[in-house]
Formats: structure tokens, C-alpha cells, sequence
């Protein structure tokens, strides 16, 4: 993982957070939350987990968890266009999978698109698998979304490869990696 000279930081996001977070997400997603949605889920939403990646002073991501019983379910993770593809988007699923452990959930789910390439492939490095198909979930286009799941993260083979991932980060807030033994977290 290639992050040298780079001052990165995870921290909770913060109603002051959301207008950065939305210029990102405006520019990434082709269909945004509404407006008012990270203010209902940071004020209203207890389950609700959301962070912002910062490198030096400025938002470069952000990512949202729900936490649901055993399910950790991811709702939303972006990297602003010019920093894409040097690993943030990563770090920032790195740091929802070490929030899953500290939230005691059991498993991870995310929909992500069948064409978005990057986001599966990153999603498949962590161990993640198509178990699902949501029909027309997208109501832009119509298209499915695919319904990804983690293993077990408590699993000897999952944890190890995420272990084997975060290994190097140096992120300032990047969380607790969980404990190597089976079956504590
Ligand atoms: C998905 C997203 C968060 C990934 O963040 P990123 O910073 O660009 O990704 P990273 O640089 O951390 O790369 C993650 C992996 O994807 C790979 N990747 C990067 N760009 C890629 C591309 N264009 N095609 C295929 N794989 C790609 C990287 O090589 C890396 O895999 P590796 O570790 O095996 O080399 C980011 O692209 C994004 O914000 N996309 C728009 C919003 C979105 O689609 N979110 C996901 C919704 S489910």
C-alpha cells in the first residue's frame, strides 16, 4: 500500500462535514442521496456509522455503515474523482471492516452495481462474494444491484486477510485491527 507522505485521517463525520461530502458524492454517484439525507443519518439514525477521510485539511472520502443485529451493512463509500486510484478507497472499506468488528457485528453486506468494475474489485479483495441479485434496485436505470456478502469475519481466513491488508496502513482513525486468534475478535 503506497500512502507514503501522505498525512491521511479518519474521523466521524460531522454535520460542518456534509456540504464537502456532498461536492464529492454529486461528482461520483450518478444519483446522490438527497440533500437532506446525511443530516436525517448523522441526527436520526442511531445504527447509522458514517466517517470522512482526510488528507491534510480537505475531505478526500467518506463511508457509512449500518450496524443491524449481526449484519454490518454498508450504505455509502466515495473517493473524490482526482484522488481515486491510489488506494483511499481501501482504506476507507478497511476502516467500515474494522467498525463491523468493533460493532460485534458478524457479517458485512453491501449492493454495489454490476458494471461498477472498481467497486467490486475492490470489494472482492477483501474476500467479499455475489450472494444476491436485487431486480431494478437502481431506479435511475434500472439496472440490478448485486448483493455482496462477507464471510464469517471472525473466520481464520477472512480475519487473516484483512489483517494481511491493514498491515501497513498508517491511518490516523483507520480503527482497532481485530485480534489475530479464533474465535475473539
Ligand atoms: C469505489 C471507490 C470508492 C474506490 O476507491 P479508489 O480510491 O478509487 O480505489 P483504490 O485506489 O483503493 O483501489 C481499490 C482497488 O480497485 C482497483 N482499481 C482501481 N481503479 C480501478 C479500475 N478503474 N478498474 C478496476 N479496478 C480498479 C485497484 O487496483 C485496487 O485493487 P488492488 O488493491 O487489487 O490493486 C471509488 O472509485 C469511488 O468513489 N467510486 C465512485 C463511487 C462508488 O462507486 N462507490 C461504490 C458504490 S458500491
Amino acid at each position: 500500500m503506497i500512502l507514503i507522505g501522505q498525512r491521511l485521517a479518519i474521523k466521524p463525520m460531522e454535520m460542518a462535514d456534509i456540504p464537502a461530502v456532498r461536492s464529492i458524492e454529486l461528482a461520483v454517484f450518478p444519483t446522490p442521496w438527497p440533500s437532506n439525507a446525511y443530516q436525517r443519518e448523522l441526527s436520526g439514525n442511531r445504527s447509522a456509522h458514517y466517517s470522512c477521510l482526510w488528507k491534510d485539511s480537505e475531505i478526500v472520502g467518506y463511508s457509512g455503515l449500518w450496524s443491524v443485529g449481526e449484519e454490518a451493512h454498508v450504505t455509502t463509500i466515495g473517493v473524490r474523482s482526482s484522488e481515486q486510484g491510489q488506494g483511499l478507497g481501501k482504506v476507507m472499506f478497511a476502516h467500515l471492516v474494522n467498525l463491523a468488528y468493533e460493532l460485534q457485528a458478524n457479517f458485512i453486506s453491501l449492493e454495489v452495481r454490476p458494471t461498477n468494475e472498481t467497486a467490486i474489485h475492490l470489494y472482492e479483495s477483501f474476500g467479499f462474494k455475489v450472494l444476491g441479485r436485487r431486480r431494478g434496485y437502481y431506479t435511475d436505470n434500472g439496472e440490478d444491484a448485486m448483493v455482496m456478502w462477507s464471510d464469517l469475519i471472525h473466520a481464520p481466513r477472512f480475519k487473516a486477510r484483512f489483517l494481511q491488508i491493514v498491515k501497513d496502513m498508517e491511518v490516523e482513525g483507520l480503527g482497532e485491527p481485530p485480534d489475530p486468534r479464533w474465535p475473539r475478535s
